[in-house]
């Protein structure tokens, strides 16, 4: 890595990246424009899927998604962008696992309203879901946790997440502490600061890449019990 020539990466490189989203190797050529009907039987099936076919394909981390929160402690609000992991999916929304303590943590204690958007680029997707959060009962932050390897479980105890540390070796010598500490333990326990949000949207858009640049776009808003299905344009 630290052999990596600047210059490789130069402006107009990256000017002249470009990906025709007609290449079969991009879209499997039978697959059809996305319209309105494809949501027919709501946001989450076809969200799914897409999760699904990511997966099946090859995409690593096919259910990671940028979160977008809002930070408030500035003269102004700004918004605060970071990967995390979807671990879970259903009509309510889509789930994620974090430090409750991490700045994005404390960024949706004070203003709950987040967007995540997923992309695929092999499969020229992507899926923004836009809403409140709420924290999930810890009851499914348990069952979530249950399910965690234990050098993800002791990680999550160690880590004071977004927090300045010294250095790699302090990391280290915590998580040394951190283990010996639950060295008797088989069942390390959820730590207090962690646990799960359940982003609720009110509006899930799916965009499609096609080629000559006039993607598709269908946008499902939820507004309590009516939901309305709107194509955009690209
Ligand atoms: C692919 C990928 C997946 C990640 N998944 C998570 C996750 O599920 N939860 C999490 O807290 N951080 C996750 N991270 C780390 C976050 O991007 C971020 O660095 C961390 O949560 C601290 O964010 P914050 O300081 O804005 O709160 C992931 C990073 C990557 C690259």
């Amino acid at each position: 890595m630290r052999d990596l020539d600047p210059a490789a990466t130069s402006a107009s490189d990256l000017a002249a990246m470009r990906v025709d989203y007609g290449d079969p190797l991009v879209i499997p050529a039978e697959e059809t424009d996305l319209d309105e009907t494809w949501v027919a039987g709501g946001w989450e099936p076809l969200l799914r899927g897409w999760i699904e076919q990511a997966r099946a394909v090859g995409v690593a981390e096919p259910n990671a998604m940028v979160l977008a929160t809002v930070s408030l402690t500035g003269p102004a609000p700004r918004p605060v962008a970071r990967t995390v992991l979807c671990k879970g999916l259903s009509p309510e929304g889509v789930t994620f696992y974090t430090n409750y303590d991490s700045a994005k943590g404390t960024q949706l204690a004070a203003d709950p309203y987040a967007a995540a958007s997923f992309v695929w680029p092999a499969l020229a997707r992507q899926v923004h879901v836009r809403g409140v959060t709420e924290r999930v009962s810890a009851e499914v932050t348990a069952a979530y946790w249950a399910a965690r390897p234990r050098e993800s479980r002791l990680g999550a105890w160690a880590s004071r997440q977004s927090r300045p540390v010294a250095s790699r070796a302090e990391l280290d010598r915590v998580l040394a502490e951190t283990t010996a500490r639950f060295a008797d333990v088989d069942d390390i326990p959820v730590p207090p600061f962690w646990g799960g949000y359940l982003l609720r949207p009110d509006e899930v858009e799916f965009w499609q890449g096609r080629r000559g640049r006039l993607h598709n776009r269908i946008v499902v808003r939820i507004d309590g019990q009516t939901t309305t299905v709107e194509r955009l344009q690209p």
